[in-house]
């Protein structure tokens, strides 16, 4: 298994830089969960809106509200990385501030789908998107949407990140899990909003996957 236990790749954690995180103090909160079920890495990866903003705008507001942050954070809090949960829209993949998405460090970039049934010009732009060479598309929290739309994105050979709670339902987890064995999910995520229960299920997910793949330190 390739995915990191210690990373979390999906998370709402700036203050105010989205619905989130309404403060400091709540953004410290999620850190200090964070920290107890045992994550060394949160991917902050707050909504990003192409029709509502342009990209200069997000990227400053990320870097302003992950400065205060910073400032109140204590030394030994996961490290924070910098992207953002980009929501596929028609036309996409001919914006070109899109690099400037992608995950600190990388070229990945967290697209979210939308929850009604893709038309065929989203479609289209998923496998636009697929083919820029610069870009490497990761599908958010895949198990949102129907199974046979993803696994048609998995002939594609396009990496997916699962939110943590998926497996928590014993109905789907078998679903979940051969995408897991088969090496389509690369990476786990809590996709947490406020002071929630997802790190509570990250951890539960973690010893899971460790019980069937084997220790965190050899993920
Ligand atoms: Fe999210």
């Amino acid at each position: 298994m390739k995915i990191d236990l210690k990373k979390d790749y999906h998370a709402h954690i700036l203050p105010g830089c989205d619905h989130g995180s309404d403060s400091v103090r709540t953004s410290l909160g999620q850190l200090e969960l964070a920290k107890s079920a045992g994550i060394e890495t949160i991917c902050a990866t707050p909504h990003f809106y192409p029709n509502n903003e342009s990209v200069k705008s997000f990227l400053e507001r990320r870097a302003r509200t992950f400065e205060e942050l910073r400032e109140a954070a204590a030394d030994d809090d996961p490290v924070v990385l910098l992207g953002a949960e980009v929501l596929i829209c028609d036309g996409m993949e001919r914006l070109t501030d899109l690099t400037k998405l992608c995950l600190e460090g990388t070229n990945e970039l967290l697209l979210e789908m939308p929850f009604y049934e893709w038309p065929s010009n989203i479609w289209d732009t998923v496998f636009e998107l697929n083919d820029i060479d610069e870009l490497q598309i990761v599908i958010a929290h895949a198990d949102r949407y129907p199974v046979k739309d993803i696994e048609i994105l998995i002939k594609e050979g396009i990496p997916l990140q699962l939110n943590a709670v998926s497996l928590m339902n014993v109905f789907k987890r078998g679903k979940y899990l051969s995408w897991i064995d088969g090496g389509y999910v690369s990476y786990l995520g809590s996709d947490i909003h406020g002071l929630g229960e997802e790190y509570r299920y990250f951890e539960k997910c973690a010893h899971l996957l460790e019980r069937r793949y084997g220790k965190r330190e050899n993920a």
